[in-house]
This record gives C-alpha cells, structure tokens and sequence, in this order.
C-alpha cells in the first residue's frame, strides 16, 4: 500500500466545485490583492476565534513579524520562546536584533513549561511566544498569569494550531495577539503561502494593518516602515471555501487521532498526550520512539512515509550559534527531538490506511 503523508489531492477533489467557482471570481474581477474576499475571510476567521480583529498577511512567519513590530520590539529587546519549534518563531526576533531567550518545554505536551519562564524574564525582556505545537495549545492561562505578572504581551505561535480549544475558547484568541498560518499541508491550508493575525486590540490590529502594507493608511503617506505582508485575494477564496468545512476536518482530524493513540496503545511507541482542557487539531500526529532511522526507512519500504517535526532544536542550530547556547541546555527539547516522529495524517486517511500504518509500526517499533 502507498501512503501520502498529506493528501491534499483528495481534499481538492472534494470541494473542487466550489473552489473552482470562487477562484474563477477572483479572476473574472481581476481584484488580485485585497477586495471583498478578503475582507469577507478577515470577518468570517474573527468570528470563527472570537477575536476582535482577523488580519490576513502572506504567511505565518510574517504574522509573527507583524505582531513584534507592532509591539515595538528591537535591538536589545529579549522575546522569550521555546527551543522546540519551527524555526520562523525565533528567526522573526533575531530578523528584528532582538535576542530569542529559549526555555525547555513540558515532557508530555512539548509546548513551553510555564514553571520555568519566570526565571527567564529579565528588564530587557519584551514579550513571550509560546507555540502550540503539534495542534494542541500551550498552557496559555499560565504563561498569560506570569506575563501579566511582569507586564509583557503573549503573542501565541498558533501556526499549527487553528481550530484547537483551550478551556473551550479558541487558539488564536488566549491572548495578546494570535499569528496562524495558512501554509497548504496546515489544518486550515492555504493554495500557497498565507497567514492571520487576531487580536482584540483596536490599536494593534490598526497598527498590523498599516505595517503588511508598507507603513501606509493612505496611498503613498508611509507613516511606518512596514513590508509587504498581504495576503491575496486567491488564497482569500480557497480559505473561503475551506472554512465552510473546517469544523468536519477538525472533526476528522480528532476521529483520526483519537483511533491512532487507541490503536497504538500496545506498541512499542509514546503517543501524544492531549490535556484534559485541550483539543488538539493533529497539525502532526507525532509519536516517539526508539531507534527511528531504521525505523523511518523500514516504514517507507512499506510506503508509509514520515517526517520529523523538529529533528534539531533551534539553540543547536548553526543560525542562532551568536546566541552561546550550548548541547545541554534545553535537555527535555534536546531529548524530545531525538525520538520524535510524525505519522501520515489528514482528514482523508482511512481505516484501512491507518490500520496498515499500525499494523506495521507494532511490527517494526
Ligand atoms: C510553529 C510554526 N511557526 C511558524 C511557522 C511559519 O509559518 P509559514 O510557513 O506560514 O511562514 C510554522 C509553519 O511552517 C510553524 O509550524
């Protein structure tokens, strides 16, 4: 059996009409940039978080962006972060000559321990990002209880976590500001790059705005030094479309996972663990296990393929060496990221592929 990793073919083909008809709207009008598909997507992903303000922008690393410029974040300024991430979360503060300030994670969430922020916090400190790794939230209540404490907005990494509840309100609405991305393999994906930002804030949101359109409010009065940070009226249309169906995806996504951790229980593997006041939307179902080279390679020979969702974490890597962190520091990040190992997943993998995919991990694990 052959297995893609994400089948975002068969997702196309099931909404191809109305994905079709949308696209084919945003061409007859020729209005590639900004329009009422955009406008109408801001509305609609507001109301779908409950955030005052959606911003659509042109990719998850530039909603992270955004959101450290509209904070005022610079040179000398320190952002908090975890180790264990996708690079873009703590590329965007150096990007700014901030300095990422990493913390280690939780052992059984692989988000950010709450526990151990506080004594990262110095004066220079500016802002915390948390990530919501993997689909399910960090312990935003906590991390927002020791911002707060010190005075610091919590801009949540929610790249991977669209459509997730914490305490049953949802990702991209737990704090300050919430940065999602639309990257096609996402939960909710985009037909390229694309991106959000949410917050409740009248002046941030104003703020983010003014910034992904070159600093302007008006044609040609730059009030800022912003970039070029749009989201375009196509991608606009797809997320359209697909919105209209995220609560089935999510639906299916939780189904999916849900039976992997069930049927996965007597092998020789860690499945994740979903906290009780948490869903998680399974950006990745990602497992750990002993020996995964070997093991990766046996399972593609079977054509089951899988990736590793993050193989080095980010104070290790060559990028961030000015920083001086050293192997030891993070040791729960530094350990995760030597077993861990993500499973096909989508909202289209069947039955029978998951329980070919299970059949063969209790074999080879
Ligand atoms: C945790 C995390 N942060 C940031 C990003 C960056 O998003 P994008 O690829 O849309 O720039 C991603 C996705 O790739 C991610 O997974």
């Amino acid at each position: 059996m052959k297995i893609n990793f994400i089948d975002l073919q068969a997702q196309y083909q099931a909404y191809k009409d109305e994905i079709d008809r949308e696209v084919g709207e945003v061409m007859a009008s020729a209005q590639f940039i900004g329009g009422p598909k955009l406008q109408k997507l801001e509305k609609e992903l507001a109301e779908y978080t409950g955030a005052k303000h959606a911003v659509g922008c042109s990719s998850g690393t530039d909603a992270l962006l955004l959101s450290l410029m509209a904070l005022d974040i610079k040179a000398g300024d320190e952002v908090i972060t975890t180790p264990f991430t996708f690079i873009a979360t703590a590329e965007v503060i150096a990007f700014l000559g901030a300095k990422p300030v990493f913390v280690d994670i939780d052992e059984s969430t692989y988000n950010i321990d709450p526990s151990l922020i506080e004594d990262a916090v110095t004066e220079r400190t500016k802002a915390i990002i948390p990530v919501s790794l993997y689909g399910q939230c960090a312990d935003m209540d906590a991390i927002n209880a020791v911002a707060q404490k010190h005075g610091l907005p919590v801009i949540e990494d929610a790249c991977q976590s669209f459509g997730a509840e914490y305490k049953n309100r949802k990702s991209c609405h737990l704090s300050t500001i919430g940065c999602t991305s639309f990257f096609p393999s996402k939960p909710l994906g985009a037909y390229g790059d694309g991106g959000a930002v949410f917050t409740d804030d009248d002046a941030l949101a104003e703020k983010i705005r003014m910034l992904l359109n070159h600093g302007q409010n008006e044609r040609y009065r730059h009030k800022l030094i912003g970039i070029n940070g749009r989201l375009d009226a196509i991608q606009a249309a797809v997320l359209g479309v697909k919105l209209r169906h995220f609560d089935d995806e999510v639906a299916a996504r939780q189904r999916i996972g849900g039976a992997y951790s069930e049927k996965l229980a007597s092998a020789n593997v860690v499945t994740p663990q979903i906290e009780a006041d948490r869903t998680s939307v399974f950006a990745q179902y990602s497992i750990r296990v002993k020996h995964r080279e070997s093991l990766a390679a046996s399972l593609n020979g079977r054509g089951i393929p899988t990736a590793v969702h993050y193989p080095m974490p980010l104070h290790l890597q060559e990028a961030f060496a000015p920083l001086g962190y050293r192997k030891g520091d993070f040791p729960v990040s530094e350990q995760i990221s030597s077993e861990i190992m993500s499973l096909p997943m989508s909202p289209y993998l069947s039955e029978e592929q998951q329980n070919y995919i299970v059949g063969a991990l209790k074999e080879l694990a």
